[in-house]
């Protein structure tokens, strides 16, 4: 495997990811349309764009967009490997890069909103009150089958939680990695 700037992409690989995005992410593109409309308007100077290839197909892809916070602070968006390929430490060589590729550019956190949109939720902080208490449901989190486990393995932490983001009883929950000692 190999990581590459997806803007050396051929049109074919653009749409290999595309795919990828929305065969992994249904709630967020639920067509190939979105998740085209998608790449393009994320593939611009301002983000870094990074793709996994195999044999040159495209076998995840993930990005951090422009910074915020005076450059200190960059977003992990959106993240997506190929179902097949799972579990074989793509998605963390991913994130590896893209910390890298926001460490050199100054950046002091990176961050991400996982949302916990299934029907029934997935994590202990689905289809709870966030207003009471939240220290405490912190502290006793359960990812369940939510990919915020993945990204605890990795080192981030939850850092925040948007109440019903996606819905009643359906958070954003915000994880963040400290990127210098
Ligand atoms: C989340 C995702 C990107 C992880 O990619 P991946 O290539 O499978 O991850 P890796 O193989 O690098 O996994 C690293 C570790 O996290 C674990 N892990 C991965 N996904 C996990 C999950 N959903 N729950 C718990 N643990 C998980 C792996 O088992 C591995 O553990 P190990 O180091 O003990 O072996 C991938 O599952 C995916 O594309 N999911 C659908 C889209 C998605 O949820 N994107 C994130 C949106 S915020």
């Amino acid at each position: 495997m190999e990581i590459v700037n997806m803007n050396q992409l051929t049109k074919q690989q653009i749409n290999q990811a595309a795919k990828i995005l929305s065969d992994s992410l249904p709630l967020g593109w639920a067509t190939l349309e979105a998740a085209l409309a998608e790449i393009d308007e994320r593939l611009v100077p301002e983000n870094t764009m990074l793709a996994a290839m195999e044999d040159d197909l495209v076998i995840g892809w993930g990005g951090i967009l422009e910074p915020q916070y005076n450059g200190n602070v960059f977003e992990l968006h959106p993240l997506a490997v190929r179902a097949d390929k799972r579990n074989q430490g793509v998605g963390s060589a991913l994130v590896t890069a893209l910390e890298d590729a926001a460490k050199a550019q100054g950046g002091l956190t990176l961050y991400l909103g996982a949302d916990d949109e299934q029907e029934g939720g997935e994590t202990s902080l689905a289809n709870t009150d966030l207003y009471n208490n939240l220290p405490d449901q912190l502290r006793d989190f359960r990812p369940g089958t939510h990919q915020s486990a993945f990204y605890f393995k990795l080192g981030f932490k939850i850092v925040g939680v948007m109440p019903d983001a996606n819905g009643i009883g359906k958070p954003d929950i915000i994880l963040a990695k400290k990127l210098v000692d």
